[in-house]
């Protein structure tokens, strides 16, 4: 973290920020047309494992988390064993879904429709008026499983069953990154899911602090120094270091005399293709995942404010309260009303590029990482 810290603070002096090589343009294209939304969506939502659960969302035995992720529905459960399991959320007798959306505890899951029963490790264990059924092999009829690990305190998932993945080569280094944030450990105080624009428009404005100053003066940009981004990379993923506006308490200081640097920094763990974790003020986190739908134009995120505490006085409780509320208004009022309405004129550039600057290298990494995706033959991670 000092070193982070310093590396902040240099270019706090200095007026300058971590670039990129140079400026680098990117077609409309790439934001909107279907056909290459479809493939992208295959190739990389559907084959890369992806962050779709916090341990902590099923830290008890015989808990459950369901969702939709853009049109597969997921099952994650955690049974006596401990261990994390995902699998299709789809009764193997007809279809029908089997738990409801959200988290929760039960013993077993029983469908809605006929009442077929499965446990925590997606076995048939029961049916309803089975003896009138017929023969069945109910070894033969478990949930469709899907590969998953839990890593960094976080459950990973790729959606087609038929792709496997080894986490530690996918994570690589990043996996100790996360591994520091210990989010196992941190109280859920609130989750929610709200509306965006379309994959790419939202991703971007998670990826860079040029905007804050502008977009941000009344929030978050009040705490952050605009245009000011100390980056590491870890293959895809990246983690972002923003200066806290605190950093100008340090200039004169000698460096025995900083206490903590993490008040004067914030990090942003950015896992790819969609997850943004990001310790913005001491003692509370906000993890985003956006979610893709069927549409290009759209996004769903999952938004969750961790507390590193369960906020037990009113004092508290207020101060976490607030944390969320500053975050919702950032993301709602701010990043995704800029994001909405740039979808929406997005198109009249047809024909013309995007840039993103020298000053944006996180933006420009993600947008080559996507295009390496694409033009990668197979999915051994
Ligand atoms: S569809 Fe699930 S029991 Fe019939
Ligand atoms: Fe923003």
């Amino acid at each position: 973290m000092l070193g982070l810290a310093k590396r902040a603070l240099e270019h706090f002096k200095n007026k300058t920020t971590d670039q990129a090589e140079g400026i680098m343009s990117n077609s409309i294209e790439a934001y909107v047309n279907s056909d290459r939304y479809q493939n992208e969506i295959e190739r990389i939502y559907k084959t890369l494992p992806l962050a779709l659960c916090l341990s902590s969302e099923i830290s008890n035995a015989n808990s459950h988390r369901a969702m939709k992720v853009i049109d597969t529905p997921v099952l994650i459960t955690r049974g006596e064993d401990m261990k994390a399991r995902a699998f299709l959320n789809v009764c193997r007798h007809r279809g029908s879904q089997v738990c409801e959306e959200g988290r929760g505890e039960k013993r077993n899951f029983i469908c809605p429709y006929h009442a077929w029963t499965y446990n925590h490790e997606g076995k048939l264990v029961g049916m309803y008026g089975e003896k009138t059924f017929g023969d069945l092999n109910k070894e033969e009829f478990g949930l469709i499983e899907l590969n998953c690990e839990e890593r960094a305190g976080l459950i990973w998932v790729t959606l087609n069953p038929k792709v496997q993945f080894d986490i530690d080569s996918w994570l690589g280094d990043f996996a100790l990154e996360l591994e520091t944030l210990n989010l196992k450990e941190w109280h859920i105080f609130d989750q929610r899911e709200i509306e965006g624009p379309g994959w790419k428009v939202a991703l971007d404005g998670y990826l860079e602090a040029y905007h804050h100053n502008q977009l941000h003066g009344d929030t978050v940009g009040k705490h952050t120094v605009g245009n000011l981004l100390v980056l590491d990379t870890y293959g895809p993923h990246q983690r972002l270091t923003f200066g806290r506006k605190s950093l100008s308490e340090l200039i004169d200081k000698p460096e025995e005399e900083w206490e903590d640097p993490l008040d004067h920094i914030r990090l942003i763990h950015s896992g790819f293709p969609n997850l943004s974790i990001s310790g913005v003020l001491g003692g509370h986190c906000l993890v985003s995942q956006i979610f893709p739908t069927s549409s290009p134009d759209f996004t769903i995120t999952r938004q969750t404010i961790l507390s590193a505490e369960e906020p037990k006085t009113k004092e508290e409780k207020k101060t976490t309260q607030d944390f969320s509320d500053m975050v919702l208004q950032a993301v709602v009022d701010e990043d995704y009303k800029m994001g909405l309405q740039i979808q929406s004129n997005i198109s009249k550039l047809e024909s013309h590029n995007f840039v993103y600057g020298k000053n944006e290298p996180a933006v420009q990494n993600y947008h080559n990482w996507v295009d390496k995706f694409m033009n990668t033959e197979g999915s051994n991670w």
